[in-house]
């Protein structure tokens, strides 16, 4: 394993922590959510602890069967949001979510390097191929996962040949000889491709800092196109064991494509339930998942692994020989797929069990329910295991968790030397590099 460096550290604005039971807490200012300042009050926050990210997650759909007990994915247009955090903050990272499969490259490729513009060079993309919302673009259905990352692989060439169309220098602002512009420098991509057919150049000019791109999703496919593009893969790596291997063949498979492999960086989720003790960590956790919908659990395990729980007795336990022959249901994501299989390959576990495991109850991240040290302690762990780069922090539960994590996990883990104590650099490509 590549000997580890300083941390890289994002912060979820999903909000995690309102996810399950949280948001019915009485301080869970659910009402806000459709406004920016809790998002500012996060980002602030996390740009005093000088992390390197914050990060909104997206779907372009309302999930209906999530949104009578939360609020699932209904929210404001990510990249508008970060557009609201500009003008509060002044060194974090913004990370927006943008799918490849819906929008019209140059639309996104203008959006993002107006952001990159507004934040000064703080822009970063979640390049996502989406798994459901193809109803709301005009598409029959959802394209094929390959055909999916065949076109994400198009659209983001196509997107950075246009930020590159119109470069900064081309911008003269020359007031003593009247020209703006060198329009010779101001080039047409004239891209005509299998997906996308796009003229060019963009109407507005390169910002000048490079915008970092981030990938979600690691099937073979979604392994081989972050390690030709991404900067950082988003990942959930319930083990250190599953992160071992990630990363491991994204450096093999960036190294294939010319690149080092330190220029792929692995950034598991990092699920936290924080609290004073062990104990009202994991009430905390039991608290928040008290109202799991069962009968939603299970159409998603049948839906995932073809194995019916429905009618399973409640003392049987589910062994590997119990899974039906892998067969892919359309949307479904290959990544979560795999890691539930694999859960029920490895462990034979009660159904019970099964339901309150994190590849079941949420995106079968890396979880830590427990105290500041435990959370600290498990990550020096996987720092020193050399699986991960950094993580992106999903704080659940309610904004304890949130607090406790930047106020007191982050601190602890300047003083063991794995996390900077100070910004080096102000762009969110600058905070990318090792240190
Ligand atoms: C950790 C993780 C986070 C994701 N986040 C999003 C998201 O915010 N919005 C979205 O539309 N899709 C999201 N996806 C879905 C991926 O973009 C992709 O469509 C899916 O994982 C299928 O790719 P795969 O076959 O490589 O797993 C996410 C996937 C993973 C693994």
């Amino acid at each position: 394993m590549t000997p580890r460096n300083g941390l890289h550290i994002g912060m979820s604005l999903a909000p995690t922590w309102l996810s399950g039971e949280g948001w019915r807490r009485p301080d869970s200012r659910v009402e806000t959510l459709f406004g920016s300042d809790f998002a500012l009050d996060i980002a602030r926050r996390s740009e005093a602890a000088h992390l390197d990210f914050v990060f909104r997650p997206d779907v372009s759909c309302v999930v209906a069967d999530a949104l009578e007990s939360g609020s699932g994915f209904t929210s404001l247009d990510p990249t508008l949001l970060l557009a609201a955090l500009t003008r509060g903050t002044s060194r974090i990272g913004l990370v927006t979510t943008i799918s490849t499969t819906f929008f019209p490259p140059y639309l996104v490729a203008r959006q993002l390097q107006s952001l990159n513009w507004l934040s000064q060079g703080r822009v970063g993309w979640n390049i996502v191929t989406a798994l459901q919302g193809h109803e709301n673009f005009g598409l029959a259905a959802m394209p094929s996962a390959e055909e999916r990352y065949a076109r994400a692989a198009e659209f983001t060439e196509v997107v950075q040949r246009l930020w590159r169309s119109f470069p900064q220098q081309a911008l003269l602002i020359d007031r003593a000889n009247g020209r703006y512009a060198d329009p010779a420098q101001v080039q047409a991509i004239a891209h005509e491709g299998d997906f996308h057919k796009v003229q060019g150049p963009l109407n507005l000019p390169e910002q000048g800092a490079r915008i970092p791109l981030i990938q979600a999703g690691a099937s073979d496919s979604g392994r081989d196109f972050a390690a030709r593009v991404a900067d950082i893969v988003f990942a959930p790596t319930p083990d250190q064991e599953a992160a071992a291997e990630l990363r491991r063949d994204l450096s093999r498979r960036a190294e294939r494509h010319g690149r080092n492999a330190a220029d792929i960086r692995l950034l598991p989720g990092l699920s936290l339930f924080l609290a004073g003790t062990r104990e009202e960590a994991r009430e905390l956790f039991m608290a928040t998942h008290a109202r799991v919908d069962v009968a939603r659990k299970h159409a998603s395990i049948k839906q995932m692994t073809g194995l019916d729980l429905a009618t399973w007795p409640s003392d049987r336990r589910i062994h590997a020989s119990d899974l039906p022959p892998l067969q892919l249901q359309p949307g479904a994501s290959r990544t979560h797929v795999g890691l539930l299989r694999r859960l029920i390959e490895r462990e034979s576990l009660l159904p019970s069990e099964l339901l309150m495991r994190p590849e079941v109850l949420s995106a079968a991240h890396w979880q830590v329910i427990g105290t500041v040290d435990d959370a600290v302690d498990e990550i020096a762990d996987w720092a020193e295991a050399g699986v991960m780069d950094g993580f992106i922090a999903a704080p659940g539960g309610s904004f304890g968790s949130v607090y406790r994590f930047l106020d007191e996990v982050v601190p602890r883990l300047v003083e063991r030397g794995l996390f900077r104590a100070r910004y080096q650099g102000s762009t969110f490509a600058e905070h990318l590099r090792r240190y």
